[in-house]
C-alpha cells in the first residue's frame, strides 16, 4: 500500500524538522502536515489546519487523505504544562485518545508514532543510566501525560493490534527550530545568546545533568524506528532513546572552544525543580539491540555543527 503520512503538531520543535525529512524520503505529496493555528510562513502543501483534540476534524483529515501512518506530535511541553496543567492534560491526552480510537476504528489500522520523553521519569527514578524498565512517578503534568500515553500505546497494541511505536526523547537541540515551553530549552537558547551577545544567563543550575540529542539524530532515529520490522519492536510502551548527557557548564565550556569570550551565569527558576526530577542519563541499549539505534552526534560534534549553522542562519536574518 502506498504510504500516506499525517504529522500532527507539524509546527512544533520536532514536527518542523520531521516533516521535511519525511517528504525528502517518501515524496512531498505523501506527507500531510497538520497545523493548529501558527502556520509557518513557508508552509508547503499538502497541509491541513485543525485541532487534534477534536475527533471529527482528525477523522475527516485521515479519511480525506487516506492516511496510513500518523506521527502524532501534538503536545504541551513540560514548563508550559506546569503553568497550565489542565490545558496540558486536555491537549496531550484528548488528542492521543483520538488518534488511538480512530486507528482502532479504521479498517486499515494506520501505523502510529507518538513521542514520550524523559519527563516520564520522576524523583524516585534511578538517576544515572536509567534503565528501560524503571519507576515512572513523574511530578509534572506533562510527565503524567507521557506515562499514561506509554501505557495506552502498549494497551492499544496488545488489545487492538495497533502498530504504535514510541521513543522517550531526551532534550533535543536544533539550529533550525526553537523549542517551545520545555525545560531542556536552555541548551538551544545558549547557542543563540552566545552568537548574538557572547553571554547567557542559564535558567538551570550548574551541575544539572540531562540526557540530550542533536536533532539530526532524533529525526533519523524516529524514521528508523518507524521503518523497523514490527517483530523487532519489543518495547511497546516507549524506548529509552539518547545520545549524550551533559550539564550547563560543560556545554558552556564546549562553546568557549569556539567563542573564547563567551560567558555564562546562572539564575535558576521554576524549571530547575523540573530538571532535577528527571534523570541525568539514560540506558538506551534496548533500542540499540532491537532495531539498531546508533547516535552520530556527541557534545563536541553537536556544538560545532550548531555554531556553524546558526551563525550562518543568524547572519542571513
Ligand atoms: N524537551 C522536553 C521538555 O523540556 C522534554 O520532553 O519539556
Amino acid at each position: 500500500m502506498e504510504k500516506r503520512i499525517l504529522v500532527t503538531g507539524a509546527a512544533g520543535q520536532i514536527g518542523s524538522e520531521l516533516v521535511p525529512a519525511l517528504r525528502e524520503r517518501y515524496g512531498k505529496d505523501a506527507v500531510v502536515a497538520m497545523y493548529h493555528h501558527n502556520i509557518p510562513e513557508n508552509a508547503e502543501r499538502p497541509y491541513e489546519i485543525g485541532d487534534a483534540t477534536e475527533k471529527e476534524t482528525l477523522d475527516n483529515i485521515i479519511k480525506e487523505h487516506e492516511i496510513t501512518e500518523i506521527y502524532h506530535l501534538v503536545g504541551v511541553l513540560s514548563a508550559k504544562g506546569e503553568q497550565k496543567p489542565a490545558l496540558a492534560y486536555r491537549v496531550n491526552m484528548a488528542s492521543l485518545m483520538n488518534v488511538l480510537e480512530l486507528a482502532k476504528e479504521s479498517e486499515n489500522k494506520p501505523k502510529i508514532f507518538w513521542p514520550s520523553s524523559i519527563a516520564a521519569f520522576g524523583p524516585t527514578t534511578p538517576q544515572d543510566n536509567t534503565p528501560q524498565h524503571t519507576i515512572l512517578e513523574p511530578s509534572t503534568m506533562y510527565g503524567m501525560t507521557k506515562v499514561a500515553g506509554e501505557l495506552l500505546a502498549n494497551y492499544y497494541f496488545h488489545r487492538y493490534g495497533i502498530d504504535i511505536r514510541s521513543l522517550r526523547y531526551p532534550g533535543v537541540i536544533s539550529w533550525k527550530t526553537p523549542p517551545g515551553g520545555g525545560t531542556t530549552d536552555y541548551a538551544v537558547e545558549i547557542f543563540h545568546e552566545a552568537i548574538k551577545n557572547g553571554k547567557y544567563t542559564c535558567f538551570l543550575q550548574k551541575g544539572t545533568y540531562l540526557p540530550m540529542m542533536y536533532m539530526d539524530d532524533a529525526v533519523r532515529g524516529t524514521i528508523e524506528l518507524m521503518e523497523a520490522k514490527p517483530g523487532d519492536i519489543k518495547v511497546r510502551t516507549s524506548y529509552n532513546f539518547t545520545a549524550t548527557s551533559f550539564e550547563p557548564s560543560q556545554l558552556a565550556e564546549e562553546i568557549k572552544k569556539h567563542i573564547p569570550e563567551f560567558e555564562m551565569d546562572y539564575k535558576p527558576d521554576f524549571r530547575q525543580q523540573i530538571a532535577e526530577s528527571w534523570t541525568n542519563s539514560m540506558d538506551d541499549s534496548d533500542a540499540r539491540r532491537d532495531w539498531g539505534w546508533k547516535h552520530k552526534f556527541g557534545l563536541p560534534q553537536m556544538t560545532e555543527d550548531m555554531l556553524v549553522n546558526l551563525k550562518r542562519e543568524l547572519k542571513g536574518s
